[in-house]
């Protein structure tokens, strides 16, 4: 099995269910060759130690991801010189300057402008209304574009780019560059006219008095305006729909609210984000899951399996809401884990506390199984319309 060359991704992927190619992968070929649907051919890893390896071990370049010639998993190549196309020192030196702004303490401290946020938001919540569009789209794009100092009247101008730097669709190409051009356009003007401003309002104007410079802090704003959209937004409308698949679930956690930060890490454990895999490639020949990966090739790290691994998590199939303890991957490990993580917790947490106090009837309107699913990078439901009373 380990000589096939699998096309990625999967065709049980975009779905609720746990993946049997996941499943049967981890199990029986745990480093496997799959061909990406930019054509490119990558390692791919499926249990946990190996998937967390990949993901923390020097050994295996961001940097080079974007090399030119790098294998290429979606349509986008990410900009070169940011935090996740670089590898330590110059990420260690880029990290420093920015992980003050994304500190568990400058975090704690918006929770109580969040949730006032998410219960403004919640009263677009009404029966027959889109939960996606209505809510969990919204918060996170107001969220990062208030932090970051990027006028949120402006969203209708980046949407569409941000959407399509996600995409799988090779032959949007031409259009996903163009899109990037766009967005390095309006981003640059934007810094530019903070530094000239020297404010210190928001995160955008701290970053202007580091010794990044303006290609470095433009590429920086862009990774973490589009890093900041598309998953929490996806992750609000997966968990949501995920609860009330099974409504014993959500109507335990409105029996009992206290669970909701072990619910929301659950739930990151469970919910499949990513369809592919974070894409690494070797700087030397290293030895992982029973294979040699060759200097230069590229490794491609399933953070969805590890986290369905039954190595790593007893009944990983099932969905409990208490579990402890739960070292998921959903958010990385090592250097590049996310920068984000408390803040999207902060959301998550908050998103979940006001709909379930709001909403204890909340329904979805069809069943969940009957969504379609957004077949892009960092999928999720396309659209959770929802039904209340
Ligand atoms: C539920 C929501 C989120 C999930 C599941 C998530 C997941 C991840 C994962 C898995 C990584 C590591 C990727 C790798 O090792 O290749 C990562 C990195 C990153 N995330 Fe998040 N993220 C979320 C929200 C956010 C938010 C809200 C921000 C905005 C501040 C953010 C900013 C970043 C950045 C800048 C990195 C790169 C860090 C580095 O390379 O040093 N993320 N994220």
């Amino acid at each position: 099995m380990t000589d096939d060359v699998l096309d990625i991704p999967f065709p049980d992927a975009f779905s609720f269910d746990p993946s049997p190619t996941w499943a049967r992968l981890r199990e029986q070929a745990p480093a496997v060759r799959v061909r990406t649907l930019a054509g490119a051919l990558v390692w791919l890893v499926t249990r946990y130690e190996d998937v967390k390896l990949v993901l923390a071990d020097p050994r295996f370049s961001r940097a080079a991801v974007v090399a030119e010639g790098a294998p290429r998993v979606g349509v986008s190549r990410p900009l070169p010189g940011t935090l996740p196309t670089t590898d330590p020192p110059e990420h260690t030196r880029l990290r420093k300057l920015v992980s003050g702004a994304f500190s568990h303490r400058r975090v704690e401290a918006t929770r109580p402008w969040v949730r006032r946020l998410c219960e403004e938001l919640a009263d677009d919540v009404v029966d027959g209304a889109d939960l996606r569009r209505v809510f969990a789209l919204p918060l996170p794009i107001q969220v990062i574009c208030t932090l970051l100092g990027v006028p949120y009247e402006d969203r209708e101008r980046f949407r569409d780019w941000v959407e399509l730097s996600y995409s799988l669709e090779v032959s949007q190409r031409p259009r996903v560059e163009a899109a990037m051009a766009s967005l390095k356009e309006y981003m640059g003007a934007l810094v530019a006219g903070k530094r000239a401003a020297g404010r210190s309002d928001d995160v955008l104007d701290e970053l202007c008095a580091t010794p990044l410079t303006h290609d470095e802090l433009v590429a920086f704003a862009l990774n973490l305006l589009v890093a900041g959209h598309e998953t929490s937004a996806n992750q609000i409308t997966s968990f949501v729909a995920t609860l009330l698949r099974d409504r014993r679930h959500w109507e335990r956690l409105v029996a009992e609210p206290g669970l909701v930060p072990s619910a929301v890490e659950e739930l990151m454990r469970f919910t499949r984000l990513s369809e592919v895999g974070q894409l690494r490639v070797a700087l030397e020949d290293v030895e992982v899951a029973g294979v040699v990966v060759r200097a230069g090739e590229g490794v491609m790290a399933s953070i969805g399996s590890a986290n369905r691994d039954p190595r790593a998590f007893p009944a990983p199939d099932e969905l409990d809401l208490g579990r402890a303890p739960n070292q998921h991957l959903a958010l990385g490990t090592g250097p590049h884990f996310c920068l984000g993580a408390q803040l999207a917790r902060v959301e998550l947490q908050e998103a979940l506390g006001v709909l379930l106090r709001r909403f204890p009837d909340l329904r979805p309107a069809r069943p969940v199984e009957e969504l379609a699913w957004r077949r892009v990078l960092v999928s999720g439901l396309a659209e959770l319309p929802i039904a209340l009373g």
